[in-house]
């Protein structure tokens, strides 16, 4: 996730007004950024690694000339946050400026095809194929707007994108799947990812949908649809939001902004880069030992990885939590171990000391992480970038969706070059991974509302089991970690009823069931019906339709059918996400800021 923005103003400079929006971007990331102005015929550009103070410290941000221009802030999926790799991105004659949020599928095929047309390519980014696209089509003889919309059609992927000429006056904007916004001022029209950037100078608002470019001057705004070039007539909205509330896009908290944005950052994790895909699963492949290794929910994620490469590709892993690592395996590792560390941060102190003493070892280190150029991608001989954008909510949510999709694709790739999967059978898993975010839509769409309900009802519950089956253990251990995280009301985790833990629950306990269509779900039904008759109140998260277990549960959550057990976790956690969330609220705490609690846990 990234945070573009810009303007054309009918005076004054741009340069300070795209600077300060980029402040109210910063949450879409923070570890390079830039800004490109047009005055007097020519583009003017400044752009470095580091946070935005960082580099307006450095560069002065602020004295680009020109009353129109573009600005980015950036969070490093495809190639490292450096200078050159920070946006915005020129052609070859610095004529043409791009900023983009986003990931271009296609960039590897139009670079090379740019490259064999005499194009010279600075970065390692997918964007930078834009400007240079751009001028190509110019070359041709094309005009700034037709030439946008040419090379916006030739690329697969998602993205909001502003790009600026020397010689115009106006900036094309376009989007695809990537967030864009329009705001129409007395003194000019902004454009930027989110309403925060632009919301000090107007709450006049046009929203972009996907599929539209539009051509933005001082004077107004033209929106067309890419495809057949419709003009499409859309007038501004007003947007009563307090800027505060506009970086949480309305919602109350971060933390359900964050749910909400799952379905988005899923769809970016089936967008990685095939080589990194192809390479991950080589090393695991060839791994003699396989550690998967990491701490809290990223813990959960290496859990279900672990029945992910068993179940999908036969490949036995030991999951550790990493401050149990050095300990109790430290002793065995060497030259054959291969250390899988999945970590948001890239920095929890565990997992790195975890890391670097396997490194010591000579064993092999893998990396999944949300954060390029943090500790653990430096450590990492391979390492996978998640693709979530910064989470801001202290709980983990979308990074755990998007870890899972990441080990379930490299699962089914482990299973197919191992012989496990075949062709067909390893197709249609990709096609139900695609097919997991609108999952997730229709699950945020139909259950929120029952979720809010359940929540009031079980808010004053004394205390809470969660129990899942198979893979589910990982969906209810985090979904336990989740409501104790934000609620602080007790809470244990299993995959089945013990016995021992009937003389613990009564009628102000409330356990939730993971219950998938498949056989350790229903395995679950006895379990149910068991602890029942404690007086303990049932809440089944269950597969639309399934009326077995609607007859022993008090309450049930619906989910949609899913064909594997092994691709349930990604939707079934979503409405335990919401119950925490919910309950957090109506217990009247605040889920973004648990107490005793930092996001990153950096020391030991
Ligand atoms: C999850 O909600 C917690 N905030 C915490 O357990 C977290 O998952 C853990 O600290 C690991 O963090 P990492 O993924 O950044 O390494």
């Amino acid at each position: 996730m990234c945070g573009i923005t810009g303007c054309v103003l009918k005076e004054g400079p741009a340069a300070p007004l795209i600077h300060e929006s980029l402040k109210r971007l910063e949450y879409r990331g923070y570890d390079s950024c830039g800004e490109a102005t047009v005055d007097g015929g020519r583009l003017y550009i400044k752009k470095d690694r580091g946070t935005i103070d960082e580099v307006h410290r450095r560069l002065n941000l602020d004295d680009l000339p020109g009353r129109l221009g573009i600005g980015h802030t950036r969070w490093a999926t495809h190639g490292a946050p450096t200078r050159v790799n920070a946006h915005p991105h020129v052609d070859c004659d610095m004529q043409i400026a791009v900023v983009h949020n986003g990931i271009i599928e296609n960039f590897a095929e139009l670079r090379m095809e740019l490259e064999e047309l005499g194009h010279k390519f600075r970065s390692k980014t997918d964007t930078e194929v834009v400007p240079h696209l751009v001028e190509e089509y110019m070359r041709n003889g094309m005009d700034f707007v037709d030439a946008c919309r040419e090379a916006i059609k030739r690329l697969r992927g998602s993205y909001a994108l502003a790009i600026l000429h020397a010689g115009e006056s106006r900036i094309v904007c376009a989007r695809r799947e990537s967030p864009l916004v329009l705001g129409v001022g007395e003194d000019g029209v902004y454009f930027a990812s989110d309403i925060p950037a632009f919301l000090p100078y107007t709450n006049r608002v046009v929203f972009i949908e996907d599929g539209e470019m539009v051509v933005v001057t001082e004077e107004g705004y033209e929106i067309r649809r890419i495809s057949d070039w419709t003009p499409i007539e859309r007038r501004p909205q007003l947007i009563e939001w307090s800027v505060e509330m506009a970086e949480r896009r309305g919602y109350p908290h971060f933390m359900l902004k964050e749910i909400h944005e799952q379905p988005a950052c899923l769809r970016n994790t089936l967008r990685l880069r095939e080589e990194y895909l192809e390479l991950m699963t080589k090393f695991l492949d060839r791994a003699e030992e396989l550690f998967l290794v990491a701490c809290g929910t990223s813990y959960h994620a290496c859990l279900a990885a672990s029945y992910l490469f068993s179940k999908l590709a036969c490949k036995s892993s030991h999951p550790v939590i990493a401050s149990e690592f050095i300990q109790n395996y430290g002793r065995a590792l060497g030259i054959g171990s291969t250390i899988l560390a999945v970590s948001q941060s890239g920095e929890t102190a565990d997992t790195l000391s975890a890391v670097a003493y396997a490194r010591d070892k000579a064993a092999t280190i893998l990396g999944i992480t949300n954060v390029v150029g943090s500790t653990l991608t430096r450590l990492a001989r391979v390492y996978i970038c998640q693709q979530s954008g910064p989470e801001i909510g202290v709980a983990a949510t979308k990074t755990y969706t998007s870890q899972l999709s990441v080990l379930t694709q490299l699962a089914i790739r482990l299973g197919m070059v191992r012989g496990k999967i075949g062709h067909v059978e390893g197709e249609e898993l990709v096609d139900w991974l695609w097919r997991i975010p609108g999952k997730v839509e229709e699950v945020l769409a139909s259950q929120e509302g029952r979720v809010m309900e359940l929540a009031r009802k079980y808010a004053g519950s004394e205390r809470f089991l969660f129990f899942g089956g198979g893979i589910n253990l990982a969906t209810a251990m985090e979904g336990r970690l989740k409501l104790l995280e934000i609620s602080y009301i007790p809470s244990l985790a299993y995959a089945r009823v013990e016995d021992y833990l009937l003389g613990f629950v009564d009628g102000a306990t409330t356990a939730v069931f993971v219950c998938p269509n498949t056989n350790s779900g229903k395995r679950l039904i006895d379990d149910m019906t068991l602890i029942r008759d404690y007086g303990v109140s049932i809440l089944a998260l269950v597969e639309e339709g399934d009326d077995e277990v609607h007859e022993v549960a008090d309450e049930v959550i619906e989910l949609p059918h899913m064909p594997l057990e092994e691709l349930t976790p990604i939707p079934y956690i979503v409405p335990l996400q919401l119950l925490a969330y919910y309950i957090s609220v109506e217990r009247g705490l605040n889920p973004d800021k648990p107490r005793n609690l930092a996001k990153s846990v950096t020391v030991k």
